[in-house]
């Protein structure tokens, strides 16, 4: 049955329609990447700027070697070690990929997805499948194909169901231009798995005209809720008269009556709770509340992805006198 429905999605690629289909990090709008009309549809559907490049999918890690000019010996190694899985290496790119899929940089952002279905689907498909996140530009990435029919049901010509993403945070993007390797993006491989294998990696994103990536502008990410990040127990009497949901790592002390409670992972496990992020920021979003507060998570591992996306998500903003956060 679902092998069927991969051989569909497979010849609707082919013929330059578009499909959602599930990765290990969240689900992904995928298109043939040498199709520049059919890519030009993911940028239409998800309302991105076409100055945001997308990531390019392989089914193996040998169709690297067709789409960039060379592999440096770091880029290499992450890729033995950490492909299939999320794991995207940005490098010069060869002169067959279109301009609309990297934004007319001279670089290229690939991944080979880890998933069953995104394996198979880019092997039948036959060719390498250019996907962001399946999300309109700016909200958070969906991990179920439920978020996905939500939010791009009728815009889209076919989504696989593969369930809900075991990561939960999108790939890590890790860039071999400079001399030293820059992560672009913390994701589902941490930081500490890369340094170990490669040592020293720059981690400021390079400050330019537009950024190197815009998962990593300042708002990015984001629910209609506003989200606060930067709050503590003395200024919540400031919110006495709001609706509130907490975002909780463990279980919460209940020193506020709280609209409603997500808990990420009840035994403080930073990988349950990375893959409940999205999905739980989601369910509270849809509660028409005045605001969510998030608790920190420790930032380790993949604390540090999900901190970036809650950061991003709350564009900083703080609990205080100042600020009207209504
Ligand atoms: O886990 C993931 O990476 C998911 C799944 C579907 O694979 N994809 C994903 O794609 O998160 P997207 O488009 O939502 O985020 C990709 C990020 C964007 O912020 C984009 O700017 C950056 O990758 N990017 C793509 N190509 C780039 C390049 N050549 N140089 C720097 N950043 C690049
Ligand atoms: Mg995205």
């Amino acid at each position: 049955m679902k092998d069927n429905e991969v051989y569909q999605a497979a010849e609707i690629i082919k013929r330059g329609g578009i499909v959602a289909f599930p990765t290990e990090t969240v689900y992904g709008l995928g298109a043939d990447a040498f199709n520049p009309l059919a890519v030009a549809r993911i940028f239409e559907v998800k309302k991105r700027p076409y100055f945001d490049p997308l990531i390019v999918h392989v089914a193996t890690p040998a169709d690297v070697k067709k789409l960039v000019k060379e592999i440096p010996s770091n880029a290499k190694k992450l890729i033995e070690s950490f492909w299939p899985g999320p794991l995207t290496v940005v490098l010069l790119k060869e002169e067959e990929i279109p301009d609309i899929v990297t934004a007319g940089l001279p670089t290229l952002a690939i991944r080979m997805p880890s998933h069953p279905m995104a394996l198979s689907l880019i092997k039948a498909s036959q060719c390498p499948i250019a996907a962001p996140s399946a999300n309109p530009f700016g909200y958070l990435s969906p991990t179920t194909a439920e978020h996905v029919r939500e939010q791009l049901g009728d815009q889209v010509d076919l989504i696989l169901d593969g369930g809900p993403c075991p990561v939960g945070v999108e790939s890590s993007i890790i860039s071999f231009l400079e001399e030293r390797p820059r992560l672009l993006r913390p994701g589902g491989v941490s930081l500490e798995e890369i340094e170990s294998l490669i040592g020293k990696v720059e981690t400021n994103p390079i400050e330019e005209g537009r950024p190197s990536a815009p998962g990593m502008l300042p708002k990015h990410y984001a629910p209609r809720t506003p989200i606060v990040l930067d709050w503590n127990k003395k200024n919540l009497d400031l919110l006495e008269d709001k609706n509130i949901g907490l975002l909780a790592f463990q279980e919460p002390k209940n020193y506020l009556k709280f609209q409603s409670i997500e808990v990420l992972s009840k035994k403080g496990d930073i990988r349950e709770a990375a893959a409940n992020l999205f999905a739980a920021i989601r369910r509270l979003d849809a509660l028409d509340l005045d605001l969510i507060l998030a608790e920190p998570i420790p930032e380790v591992g993949l604390g540090r992805a999900i901190m970036d996306r809650l950061r991003r998500a709350s564009g900083n903003i703080e609990v205080n006198g100042d600020k009207n956060i209504g």
